[in-house]
Order: structure tokens, then sequence, then C-alpha cells
């Protein structure tokens, strides 16, 4: 035994308890959720703009940017770094930051990011390497469970890259573990694509999984031609069934935000942002947002929809209603109120009409309406809703007290 794998199972079993292989791990998912994520994360995440391009000076302007356009007041919260971050691990084992590109550490880019009354994330991975090539956690769960919290991260997502033979339920679990047992609140996003399917077994073990492999930044067509890559279409179509499995703590996440990445029409863009908040997904822009033009600004900071999302009830919505490209979706909100999306998958603008049956609120009730786009009050509930919706574009109201 090397001195530094002493060093690891000293750190295990004496600073931070026994390791998970002392425990099943059933019991592990069995434990009580820790509490964190009663709604979608909302943030920002690196990964879709900056790739393996990101810097400390990219991260410091954006948090900048957070608070300068908004987004903090709006909800927008977490920080994350995604892939790309890591140098090497030190001779005990413990992994250090790239010094190239984050000069200053992590402690000290948390601890800016801290300063801004917003919380900040980090990325791993299951494996013993990264999707990027970067070291991965296995083997060094607990180490770094207590890097992070020492460094005061707030979230972690955790990626499935290079995993191999790997049990996905015990890899997740064990992590899961080594969090809590690190003695820092920090929200666990699972990102292993969906593959084992979290949404039956990591409901206490995670606060968010991927349901789908990565976005593109395409309305419906894979440009990309990469079987890992999804335009919206798929993805939606891919995460809408399991709306059952959502809730407080514990979320599907059909990836991050491409709003303001170039790839879609601004309509497309609207869309894409309508059905994430619909599906109650989790909010993390992944443009650059310091950067961002007044289109990219109105949509992410459209604090109607937002409060689609944030809603504390917590159900994902979902379609009630399909006729060849017309949809109709609900979301039940809390005081019996329900978001309620038009949309048009197809090439031509379409009328689409929701009814009382769809809606779930009967045409004698009375309930106001409201246009989450338009920004407007619309005449009182009468028993249907109806709207021009143009290609690919969406129509949302709050139909409710
Ligand atoms: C995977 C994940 C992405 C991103 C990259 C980083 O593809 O699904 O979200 O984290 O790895 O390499």
């Amino acid at each position: 035994m090397k001195f530094r794998d002493i060093f690891c199972w000293l750190a295990c079993v004496v600073s931070l308890g026994a390791p998970a292989s002392a425990h099943s791990v059933q019991e592990i998912v069995n434990k009580a959720p820790n509490g964190l994520a009663q709604t979608p994360p909302m943030g920002w995440n690196s990964w879709n703009k900056f790739a393996c391009n990101i810097t400390e000076a990219t991260v410091r302007a954006t948090a900048d940017a957070m608070v300068a356009s908004g987004m903090r007041d709006a909800g927008y919260e977490y920080v994350v770094i995604d892939d790309c971050w890591h140098g090497a691990r030190d001779a005990d084992g413990f992994i250090t930051a790239d010094a190239q590109k984050f000069p200053s550490g992590i402690k000290a880019l948390a601890d800016y990011v801290h300063s801004k009354r917003l919380k900040f994330g980090i990325y791993s991975d299951a494996g013993r390497l990264t999707c990027g090539g970067r070291p991965g956690s296995q083997g060094h769960e607990y180490q770094d469970a207590l890097t992070y919290a020492r460094w005061g991260v707030d979230y972690l997502k955790y990626d499935w890259c290079n995993t191999g033979d790997r049990n996905a339920k015990e890899a997740y679990a064990l992590m899961a573990h080594a969090l809590r047992q690190s003695g820092r609140p920090i929200v666990f996003s699972m990102c292993e694509w969906g593959t084992a399917k979290p949404w039956l077994w990591a409901q206490n073990v995670g606060n968010l999984w991927r349901t789908t492999g990565d976005i593109w930044d395409s309305f419906a067509k894979n440009d990309k031609a990469h079987d890992w890559a999804h335009p919206v279409l798929s993805i939606v179509d891919q995460n809408e069934p399991l709306w059952q499995y959502a809730g407080p703590g514990h979320w599907n996440d059909p990836d991050m935000l491409e709003v303001g990445n170039g790839g879609m029409t601004t309509s497309e863009y609207r869309s894409h942002f309508s059905l994430w908040a619909m599906m109650a997904a989790p909010l993390m822009a992944g443009n650059d947002i310091a950067n961002m033009d007044e289109a990219t600004r109105s949509i992410l900071l459209n604090k109607d929809v937002i409060a689609v999302d944030q809603d504390a009830l917590g159900i994902q919505g979902r379609r009630v209603a399909k006729d060849g490209d017309k949809e109709v979706w609900v979301k039940p909100l809390t005081g019996g109120a329900r978001a309620v999306l038009l949309f048009n998958r197809g090439e031509q603008p379409v009328r689409i009409q929701a009814t009382a049956d769809h809606v779930g609120i009967p045409a004698t009730q009375r309930a106001k309406v409201r246009d989450l786009w338009a920004h407007r009050d619309m005449p009182r509930w009468k028993g249907s809703l109806e709207a021009e919706v143009e290609p690919h574009g969406v129509a949302i109201f709050r139909v409710g007290p």
C-alpha cells in the first residue's frame, strides 16, 4: 500500500466516518434526502458555451454579470464550473486546480462567488478520468468530497465517462455518502445521461439526474450527427414521460439551457425555456451572460415563466393533448392554478386550443388568465384558451386565482 493509499484510507475512516463500502448501497439509497433543491436548481454552467476553455477570469466575469443583469435577483443562484478546471492530483492524492487557468485556486474563486451572494458549483466524474480527460473521482470519493467542502463548494455535477463496468447505483450512492460525510450541504447533480434509469432509484441519492445525452444547440435537427447530441425536440420527448418521478429535492434534468448560444431562433429559444419551465427542469443558463444581447436577457429573465418552473408544488408538467404538430401541456401550480402551454412543433403557424378538460379548471370557475410572454392579463377564464402559435413557437398562460 502506497503512502497516499494509506492516507486516503485514514481520511475516509478517521475524519469522515466509515466509507460507503461499510454500508450496503441500498442503505445509502434509502437514507433520507439531503433536504436541498426543494425547487429546481437555477444558475449558470460553463460547459455549453466555454467547454474546456473555461478560466477563472470568465467565472468571475460571469458572477459579476449575474448580479448586474438581474439574474441573481430573478433566482439564478449557482455558478458552476464544468469539466476541465482540474490539474493533477498531488502526492497525497488530493485534487488541485489547473494553475494556468485558475491561478488563484478554487477556494479563492468560491469565496469571490460567495461574496456576490451566489453559490458555487464544481464538476467531477465517477470514472478514473472526466469526459475531458482530467482526473475523475473514482477511488478518491471521500478525499474529493472533503476537498470540495473545504473549498466551499455548494453543488457537485458528477459525470459518467470512463467508468468501465462500474455500477451506476453504487458509484452515485458512494459519492452521495461521501458528500454527506463532508459535513457541508452540497447539491448533488447526477450526470449519467439516463443510462441506468436513475429516476427509478436515485430519489434520495441525487437532487437532480440527467435523463438524456447532451443537449445540442438546435431545435429539431442533430446537425452534429453524433448519437450523444440531442436537439430540443428529442430531449423534450425523452424527458416528458418521466414527469411522475420529479418532485421537491429530486428533479429530472433535461440538460442545461442553450438560450443565447446562437443555434436557434429567438422564438425557438423562447419555446426551449418555456418547455423547461413546464417540465420543472433545473434552469442552468449555458451562455456567455457577461455579453448577452437583449433578446437573450429577456428570455432568461422572464419572471412569469421562471415562477412556473419554481412553483413550490414541484409537479412536473406534461403533455395532455397532441394533434400532429399541435400540443397542449399543463402544469399544476400552488393554489389550484395551472400553467398552460400551447406548442407548435411544425413549420407553419397554427391555431391551438386548450379546453377546460385539458386544463382541469371548469368553465364555471372564476379564474384570471395571464399571457406569460406578452406579460398581459387576458379576459377572465371562460373554459378555453386559444392562440395562433408561430412555427416552433409557444404561447404560455397562467390560469388561476
Ligand atoms: C458530458 C456531460 C456534459 C459535460 C461534458 C464535460 O458530456 O454530459 O454535460 O459535462 O461531459 O466533458
